[in-house]
């Protein structure tokens, strides 16, 4: 039991010091270790910022000294085990306790062991007065920039309920799926923790997973039939496969040639190999003679919007790397731009909550480029998704009824002459 634990630790720990992500580890564990991983992973980075304001200061009276630092996960994952998982109380303090005798010394052991015992003793109270508090201070600085308190309340409401699996069909395929009901964006929606392989039509490429939101972006753009479009950030390829279920000629180029890879797996299975030319590159450095009909920009981003999926968002990203990713972006459109036919279309979007990847950038676009204007974007959704400019400016807590939907932005232009 420990042993694995101990591998677990680390990793929690190299995630939190943004050494590794959540999604590189993932590939490094068994078939048979997964579930379990995968939901002391998800539990602990969902009630981490819990576990720090309001459990630890309960029973840590004194700051745990650098050189012991791994102490820290331990207790991160520790607490995680006694309140949220089924697994047995003392072997589960026991484990721990092993862990940190190996790794620090006997203090630190007993240190351990009597954080445990006390949170294990007060578990009833903890559990009862809990709040819901998942967002990080530097996660809760990056949404105050362009939220109010309330909508940040709702957002952070959120953040405990399972994000549900989304598929999007060929539009040539309607599938009878018992669980799954058509959502008002057009997706398919399923539980949360529904096996994909189980799903029927998964062989026969009939659909693929995406979440309602992404999805969006493709379906904001019409008349996709034998036009060329560039796809500028393509892996692992969803809105690929959606340009071509379209009927569209498509160049899918990514950095990554491992992500790719599975963009070009995800396609024969889906049977969508013709019309696409795929190639590794920087989107800075790519260059061509052709110009396109149409340019789809799904930036790299700093994801915040997907918390739900990835809760280790909530505590490592911070201002820093919304900075960051919003610098790329804007040299990525002021790069991509030049391939535009004229009266072309160019579609930009992120699945990042913060404004300086959405709006932001899209007007700092504008104020560079006036042979570009906004495409007012016109599918039937509710008007809270609209922004004045009609850009979607999609909220976690958006479509709650239905347990609600990534954070998305996609704005549309188009090409003046
Ligand atoms: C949000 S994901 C794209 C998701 C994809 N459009 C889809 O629908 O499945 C962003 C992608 O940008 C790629 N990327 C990051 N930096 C890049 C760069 N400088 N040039 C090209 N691609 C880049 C990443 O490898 C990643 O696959």
């Amino acid at each position: 039991m420990s042993s694995n634990r101990q591998k677990y630790v680390l990793y929690f720990e190299n995630i939190l010091e943004g050494s590794v992500s959540l999604s590189e580890l993932k590939a490094d564990i068994s078939v048979s270790e997964r579930k379990f991983f995968n939901m002391l992973f998800m539990s602990a980075f969902r009630h981490l910022t819990f576990i720090k304001t309001e459990v630890l200061p309960l029973f840590v009276k004194k700051k745990i000294p650098n050189k012991q630092k791994i102490l820290k996960s331990i207790l991160y994952l520790g607490i995680t085990e006694l309140l949220f998982l089924n697994t047995p109380d003392y072997a589960t303090v026991n484990s721990y306790v092993e862990i940190a005798k190996a790794k620090t010394d006997k203090f630190g052991a007993n240190f351990v062991n009597a954080v445990l015992r006390n949170v294990l003793k007060n578990k009833g109270s903890i559990l009862s007065n809990r709040k819901n508090k998942y967002f990080s201070s530097d996660f809760l600085k990056i949404l105050k920039h362009d939220y109010t308190n309330a909508e940040i309340s709702e957002m952070e409401i959120m953040a405990n309920i399972e994000p549900p699996l989304d598929l999007t069909f060929k539009s040539n395929v309607s599938l009878k799926i018992d669980d799954g009901f058509l959502l008002p964006t057009g997706s398919l929606r399923l539980p949360a923790h529904t096996h994909v392989e189980h799903i029927p039509g998964f062989s026969e490429g009939g659909w693929w997973v995406q979440d309602a939101a992404s999805a969006l972006v493709v379906k904001c753009l019409s008349d996709l039939k034998e036009k060329k479009v560039l796809d500028l950030c393509a892996a692992p390829g969803g809105k690929t496969a959606q340009l071509l279920d379209a009927g569209a000629f498509v160049t899918a180029v990514d950095i990554s040639e491992k992500r790719l890879q599975r963009l070009n797996e995800n396609m024969q299975r889906l049977h969508f190999s013709e019309n696409l030319k795929i190639i590794c590159a920087d989107a800075l450095k790519f260059n061509t003679n052709e110009k396109f009909d149409f340019i789809v920009i799904d930036a790299p981003c700093s994801a915040t919007g997907t918390y739900r999926r990835h809760p280790e968002i909530m505590n490592t990203k911070t201002l820093d790397d919304v900075l960051q990713q919003a610098n790329l972006q804007q040299k990525i459109l002021n790069h991509a731009c030049q391939f535009l036919s004229p009266k072309g279309i160019l579609s930009y979007s992120t699945c990042s909550l913060s404004k300086k990847e959405g709006e932001e950038q899209i007007h700092h676009f504008l104020e560079q480029h006036n042979d570009f204007e906004i495409l007012p974007i016109t599918l039937a959704l509710d008007d809270a998704m609209y922004t004045k400019e009609r850009f979607l400016r999609i909220l976690p807590y958006h479509l709650k009824e239905f347990s609600g939907i990534d954070g998305f932005f996609i704005a549309t232009l188009q090409r003046k002459i």
